[in-house]
């Protein structure tokens, strides 16, 4: 069945791939981009921004909306993020309120806090603990609650950390382990949930195929590892020796304190929910990763 669908930030990491996932089954997409930038050949375009006020998505009725764009928790600046994520959502909600039968919205699993031990599924609280994340969970209680109201189907993705041959994972990982100037803040010594790219694009489409109502899902592989593994893992595929590590206190000047908490939290997560609707082509990132550095390879990104 094919389905009218519009994409907020279609030229990001995970938005091209899915925007390329969705034309490819023949889904007819909208992409929204800022201006001077591009996006699939095959998917309509909307010129805009979130943040502006005049902001105009002219578009007929729409299956689903599916809301990637954000700052990265990279962004320090509060009154920037609650502009772009907060802001910007609501801004996004106003013009399609009366368009779109349901949305998807992409966060992350910071929204669980600090969960210690135990693994962590859907029914887990929600604990914010940086502002990154205080202000992307209102922007998810602001969609929850307005689609509520007006009757529009709403979604939420919970990603673990998505590894691609874009993002962080060839940008802060890959390009740094070649130059040698990657280091771990607390050995890596914490638990994360992975997921390959084409993984988080393949639970996306998924989520939207089943017609799925009113759903939260967390999407990670099947195989929380502790960062140094899957560092050191990456090393070795791409033959350089393994990282050094970094104290906490010089990581969190460098990059941010809220980045550091995010990153150094150790949780494990479960994919039972989202493994009832799609069925990973890599469980674990040992799979994942030889496949992302041939694929980067074949891109003459590395040699
Ligand atoms: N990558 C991960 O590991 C990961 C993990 C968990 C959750 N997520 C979430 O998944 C979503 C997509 O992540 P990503 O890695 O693809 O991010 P990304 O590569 O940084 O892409 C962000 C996208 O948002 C757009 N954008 C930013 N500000 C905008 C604005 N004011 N108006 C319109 N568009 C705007 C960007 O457009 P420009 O190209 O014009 O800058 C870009 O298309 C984000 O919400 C992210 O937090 C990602």
């Amino acid at each position: 069945m094919t389905r009218s669908i519009l994409v907020t930030g279609a030229t990001g990491f995970i938005g091209s791939r899915l925007v390329e996932k969705l034309v490819e089954k023949e889904h007819n997409v909208t992409s929204l981009i800022r201006k001077g930038k591009h996006s699939h050949p095959k998917s309509r375009k909307i010129i805009g921004d979130l943040t502006d006020s005049n902001l105009d998505i002219s578009i007929e009725k729409i299956d689903c909306v599916f809301h990637l764009a954000s700052h990265t928790p990279l962004e320090k600046n509060k009154k920037i993020l609650e502009k772009v994520n907060l802001g910007g959502t609501k801004n996004l909600f106003n013009q399609i309120k009366d368009k779109t039968k349901s949305i998807i919205y992409i966060s992350g699993l910071g929204v669980y806090g600090d969960p210690g031990e135990g693994i962590v599924d859907e029914s887990f609280p929600y604990n914010p603990t940086t502002d990154f994340v205080k202000i992307r969970l209102d922007a998810q209680k602001f969609l929850e609650k307005n689609c509520k109201d007006v009757g529009i189907n709403f979604s939420v993705i919970h990603f673990g950390d998505v590894y691609g041959t874009r993002g962080w994972f060839y940008e802060f990982l890959i390009k740094r382990l070649l130059k040698h100037t990657f280091r771990l803040p607390k050995n890596g010594n914490y638990y994360k949930g992975f997921v390959h790219i084409e993984d988080a694009v393949g639970s996306m489409v998924s989520v939207l195929e089943n017609n799925l109502k009113n759903e939260s899902y967390i999407v990670a592989d099947s195989s929380p590892a502790k960062f140094r593994e899957f560092v050191d893992f990456t090393a070795d595929q791409i033959r350089v020796k393994h990282p050094g590590n970094v104290p906490v206190f010089l990581a969190k000047a460098v990059i941010g304190g809220d980045l550091i908490k995010l990153l150094m939290t150790s949780m494990k997560v479960s994919n039972k929910k989202i493994s009832q609707i799609y069925q990973f082509k890599f469980p674990s990132y040992r799979d994942g990763i030889p496949n992302v550095i041939s694929e980067l390879k074949s891109k003459r990104l590395l040699k």
